[in-house]
């Protein structure tokens, strides 16, 4: 079983410069640089990178910030549609291509050699506020080990979350650094077996505790009334912002937009279908995301007591969500200390195997096109974490008054890359794959062979997709106005 699974991002990247070499781009992916010999080891992969603290943290704020199931709705509107068309493209110009972003966009047509570089830029926003968030992790992982919860359930959500942090500024950069470090660490020393192994257990182990905690928070007093919040749309609540923010969301979620399916795309055999395994990836991210909600908006529910605080406590949430509502869940229910770490361990983990896929992204680039030592490559990426992590951690301290509207930092770079950014991207790869390639053999690769849906694949790609996301852009943009 193990012999058969080679997801290792590291791995992935020490093999990558073969890849430019490739002579046939075409019939090289997958065979050549020892990639996924199975489609479960490609499937269990790229899960691997895309559920992260996107599903466990980003998804159930967003949820409540927007008003529950009318975010629900669109968000899985669109990755029915977008999401799960994007996905199948992604992952199938990687394959056609066998290579990483540069190379592949440079094969689909030497003009966009271009968009892989801007498709990086992503990346490099996202890590060192991922960090930042990973940091929080361990900090709340570490206080259910030693007991040190008291100061957790005093909190509301309206106080601010770092007046809870006892060592105050500072601590969280600690801890972020801690964070950073590991996932560099790993990088620069290339992924070992090790992280393959144990995310075979603790996937599932996190799943067991997702749907167990979920059945949990649902049980407490007042919890049905937040899972009709969530489940049932309100179409009052429905503003295109909402509709940008589940877009953002999505791309982030399923690691779109940025180049990493691509990226694991080329190293998927041509015998796997890429269909079933974007199908299985889609479902098993979109359920952890659906799990995290049911666990964190009924939750808020019983914390609050329900009625008007429990809805103006949805509407002021926001990124520290997870960490002001859970440890308080935790709190009060038995055994709840060891629950509670066992949690954060896993959301540790499911965090590190996200960041460690978005810092191999990068470095795998800067070593292919730069020729930099994956040292060299490491070393700068972790001056970029460090001065944009910091900003990020001290935007909820001494810096908070650099804010747009009651965005902190951290925010700000979470909307630049997910709500401008990725959008942006996704656009230019459905315009480019539509337009400027072999598009045609682009929908081979995907294995489509009926005609009508081969015409719905190609309308969706050329004119649908990049449209609709535009007016989703556009308008997200001018609702505020
Ligand atoms: N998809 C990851 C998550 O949900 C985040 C991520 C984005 C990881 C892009 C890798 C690349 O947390």
């Amino acid at each position: 079983m193990e012999e058969e699974q080679t997801p290792l991002v590291g791995d992935i990247a020490e093999e990558a410069p073969a890849a430019e070499n490739a002579e046939s781009a075409g019939e090289s992916a997958g065979k050549k640089h020892g990639g996924f010999t199975g489609k479960i080891g490609f499937v269990l992969a790229a899960a691997g990178s895309a559920v992260g603290l996107g599903n466990l943290w980003r998804f159930p704020y967003l949820a409540a910030q927007y008003g529950g199931g009318m975010f629900l709705l669109c968000y899985i509107v669109l990755a029915v549609t977008f999401g799960f068309c994007l996905l199948v493209l992604e992952i199938a110009i990687g394959r056609k291509t066998g290579k990483g972003v540069i190379g592949a966009f440079t094969a689909l047509n030497k003009k966009f050699k271009w968009f892989g570089f801007l498709l990086l830029v992503v990346p490099v926003i996202i890590v060192p506020y991922y960090c930042v968030i990973g940091g929080w992790v361990i900090k709340y992982m570490w206080a259910f080990l030693v007991g040190d919860t008291a100061s957790f359930s005093a909190q509301t959500l309206s106080e601010g979350f770092f007046s809870s942090f006892t060592g105050g500024t500072w601590e969280p950069i600690v801890f972020f650094l801690i964070f950073a470090v590991a996932t560099v660490f790993v990088v620069v020393f290339g992924v070992q077996k090790g992280i393959e192994r144990v995310s075979k257990v603790l996937m599932p182990m996190l799943a067991i505790l997702a749907v167990f905690l979920a059945v949990y928070a649902c049980c407490q007093p007042g919890a049905l009334e937040g899972l009709r919040k969530l489940f049932v749309p309100d179409f009052s609540d429905f503003t295109y912002e909402t509709l940008l923010a589940a877009l953002g969301q999505l791309f982030y979620s399923m690691s779109l937009a940025m180049g990493i399916m691509i990226t694991y795309g080329s190293y998927m055999k041509k015998e796997a279908s890429i269909q079933s395994s974007a199908r299985q990836i889609s479902i098993c991210d979109t359920l952890f995301a659906i799990f995290a909600a049911m666990i964190v908006i009924p939750s808020i529910f019983a914390v609050t007591g329900g009625g008007a605080a429990a809805e103006d406590a949805m509407g002021e949430s926001g990124p520290s969500l997870m960490f002001v509502v859970l440890p308080q869940m935790f709190n009060g229910m038995f055994g709840g200390r060891v629950i509670g770490c066992i949690f954060f361990v896993l959301v540790l983990f499911a965090a590190l195997t996200s960041s460690i896929s978005l810092v191999e992204a990068i470095v795998a680039v800067l070593r292919e096109n730069l020729h930099m030592k994956r040292w060299v490559a490491c070393l700068c990426v972790f001056g970029v974490i460090l001065v944009l992590g910091i900003l990020s951690s001290l935007g909820f301290g001494p810096l908070s008054f650099i804010h747009i509207k009651d965005k902190t930092i951290l925010d700000i770079f979470d909307y630049a890359a997910n709500s401008i950014l990725m959008p942006i991207a996704a656009i230019i790869t459905c315009v480019i794959a539509g337009f400027f390639a072999d598009t045609e053999s682009l929908v081979d690769e995907i294995g489509i062979k009926r005609k009508g849906y081969r015409m719905y694949y190609k309308i969706m790609i050329r004119y649908i997709a990049p449209v609709c996301m535009a007016a989703i852009l556009i308008s997200g943009f001018l609702s505020p106005l």
